[in-house]
């Protein structure tokens, strides 16, 4: 396999549909009911604008940054997503490759094809989170909690947007279940998740989930966690008096709420409410050197990435995984000077300008 060639990461949909089977390609690029809300995750950066600033007088931009103490090359990580295996034989390994070659964060989901050890020795001593979905079973919880501790992972990040599975129609249409086991559900009476369909894998979750949960899972691990999926400021604040060590402001990538709003559109809302006290990580929608530059310019500390990742994974393995990252950090090289921001802290302090086109 070979690094592939990519003009932008818009395009990978399309060749990634080419080779991924119909069932997987469908639960990998489907929102839910009519995706109004997976569109709005693109329109919604129109909403702001960079404005270029010539007479800066910098070159050469970088990328590197430093958050929850860990240093990276790259503010753009690698969100968590289930069942690589639908878009590779190596799955989550080739994409731990892929972000390591980057010096990029990567982080593990609950539902990978992969074991939380071995992907994390895929990544070779990379930086990686473990992304969980709460079970009802808390002897679950907690020895999902311990395997990351074991394997060296740095951050828990706790999901809490998918306490059932959004209407997806795609899996629906599809007859949807997943062709391969889920490596870390061994643990589960009712098997790995292999022929399930997403409804009966979210079944063993938690139905509901408070700010004591948050609490009770910050209070076990000695790891940061970071709650996923906080659309308002109001949750943005029971997580952190829970004692979330940081807000990951997404909507799924639009898989879950539809009819709910773009997620870049509530990331400053909630910046605000945040306030500088934990970090804060963007996702849903981000495909564009601009979007990432505009996500950090209004609050976010680390930008993730779903789906076009999982291309990269269809399209070229670990290699095409890197350069997914690669090209997008390019992308966003090019925005920074352009716009006369030398760091990634001064992209930070940048103002967006607010014209509704
Ligand atoms: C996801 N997402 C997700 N989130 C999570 O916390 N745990 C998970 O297991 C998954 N699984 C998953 C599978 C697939 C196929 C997709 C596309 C997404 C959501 C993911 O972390 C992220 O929020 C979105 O992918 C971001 O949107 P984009 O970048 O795909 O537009």
């Amino acid at each position: 396999e070979e690094k592939i060639n990519i003009l932008n990461l818009e395009e990978l949909e399309e060749r990634a549909k080419q080779i991924i089977p119909t069932g997987g390609f469908g639960y990998i690029a489907g929102g839910s009911e009519n995706n109004w809300t997976l569109k709005a995750n693109r329109q919604a950066f129109t909403h702001k604008q960079i404005v270029p600033r010539a007479l800066s007088n910098i070159e050469d931009p970088q990328l590197d940054t430093n958050v929850f103490g860990i240093p990276l090359k790259t503010p753009i990580m690698m969100a968590p997503t289930a069942a690589q295996g639908l878009a590779h034989s190596q799955g989550e390994k080739d994409t731990a490759k892929g972000v390591a070659a980057v010096g990029g964060l990567m982080a593990q989901s609950t539902y990978s094809s992969v074991s939380i050890a071995d992907t994390a020795a895929a990544g070779n001593g990379a930086p990686q989170f473990f992304q969980l979905y709460m079970s009802k079973d808390w002897d679950f919880n907690y020895s999902l909690l311990d395997e990351a501790k074991k394997a060296g992972v740095k951050g828990i990040i706790l999901t809490v947007d998918a306490t059932v599975d959004g209407y997806r129609e795609d899996d629906i249409k599809n007859n949807f279940q997943f062709p391969i086991p889920m490596a870390n559900l061994t643990k589960f009476s009712e098997g790995d998740g292999k022929g399930k369909g997403i409804g009966e894998i979210y079944a063993a979750a938690a139905q509901k989930i408070g700010p004591d949960d948050v609490k009770k899972i910050a209070d076990y691990t000695d790891l940061p966690v970071i709650v996923k999926g906080i659309e308002s400021p109001e949750d943005a604040l029971y997580a952190i008096g829970a004692g979330a060590a940081g807000v990951y402001v997404s909507n799924h990538g639009g898989r879950q709420l539809n009819g709910g709003p773009a997620s870049f559109d509530v990331l400053e809302d909630v910046a605000k409410a945040v306030n500088g006290r934990v970090p804060i990580i963007f996702d849903s929608g981000v495909r564009r050197g601009s979007d990432a530059f505009k996500a950090l310019a209004s609050g976010a500390d680390l930008v993730a990435m779903g789906r076009p990742v999982i291309y990269g994974l269809a399209l070229g393995g670990a290699e095409g995984v890197q350069a997914v990252f690669e090209h997008l950090g390019d992308e966003l090289k090019t925005i920074m000077q352009l716009a006369g921001t030398k760091t990634i802290d001064d992209v930070k302090k940048t103002d967006l300008l607010n014209i509704k086109y």
